[in-house]
């Protein structure tokens, strides 16, 4: 672990990663135990991986915890994905004051249970004065509602008078997402082997780098973090320059 951390250039860092937590029900299987053992580890992961963002100086860290597209699984599972929420916020507000971590939190909220509404607005509120990593999660989120939305936003705004047509340019409409407050993440990490982008901040991460992982995520330590940095920084990024001009 100490041979990649050495290798990681502090002073490249990303200010942003974006992480996709795929393979709880793949690492579960494995075990021989039903899926929601595996969302109950990857708890674990969450915890070690937040740390170590802290650790090194990371800005910004969100997690994909929950798609509009998992209202799809079994009943049973999302009540213990939604239960799991609330126990894990509730458990974890000490740990995240003790890392100088600051909870927030994108996507259709109003959409979730009262309970894990109540639970979550009250981690965000505990840890509102933590100045370290922001750790953002993505929760009943997907990039399709996101854009629906904002459009949506901008089409009332038009309508009302308060924006004019040619005032909507990139940066305007980054300010209208949900993302607003946070940077475009310069990496991508996506876990399980899976390489798809499921419906997760498209916009956002028009120019980021993506770091694909056979790991499952409930298996994702702080070694796994540190070698998706060290490729990243091994990565030259471009954003349509040529090689020569970056020298
Ligand atoms: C990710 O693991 C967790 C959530 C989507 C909530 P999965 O539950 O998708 O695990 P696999 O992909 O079925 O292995
Ligand atoms: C993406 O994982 C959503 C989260 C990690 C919360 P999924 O497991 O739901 O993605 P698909 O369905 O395999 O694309
Ligand atoms: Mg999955």
């Amino acid at each position: 672990m100490q041979e990649y951390l050495n290798k990681i250039d502090k002073d490249r860092l990303p200010e942003h990663i974006a992480v996709i937590m795929d393979g709880n029900g793949r690492w579960a299987k494995a075990h021989g135990k039903p899926r929601v053992f595996g969302h109950k580890n990857g708890v674990k992961s969450v915890r070690e991986i937040s740390e170590a963002a802290a650790e090194l100086g990371i800005e910004y860290l969100t997690l994909y915890a929950f798609s509009t597209e998992n209202w799809s699984r079994p009943a049973l599972e999302v009540t213990a994905l939604m239960g799991l929420l609330v126990e894990t916020i509730r458990k974890e507000v000490s740990t995240l004051n003790k890392n100088n971590i600051r909870l927030k939190a994108i996507g259709d909220l109003s959409k979730l249970p009262q309970k894990s509404q109540n639970a979550l607005l009250e981690g965000i509120e505990k840890t509102s004065k933590n100045t370290g990593l922001t750790l953002i999660l993505a929760l009943n989120y997907s990039s399709r509602w996101e854009i629906t939305s904002t459009i949506q936003k901008i089409a009332q705004a038009s309508k009302d008078g308060s924006v004019n047509p040619d005032q909507i340019n990139e940066a305007f409409v980054s300010q209208q997402l949900a993302t607003a407050d946070y940077p475009d993440p310069e990496l991508l990490i996506r876990t399980s082997g899976e390489q798809r982008l499921s419906n997760y901040l498209l916009w956002q991460i028009a120019y980021s780098e993506l770091y694909f992982t056979d790991v499952f995520w409930p298996d994702f330590r702080k070694v796994h973090l540190y070698k998706a940095l060290v490729n990243y920084q091994g990565r030259e990024r471009r954003f349509g320059k040529t090689s020569e001009q970056l020298k």
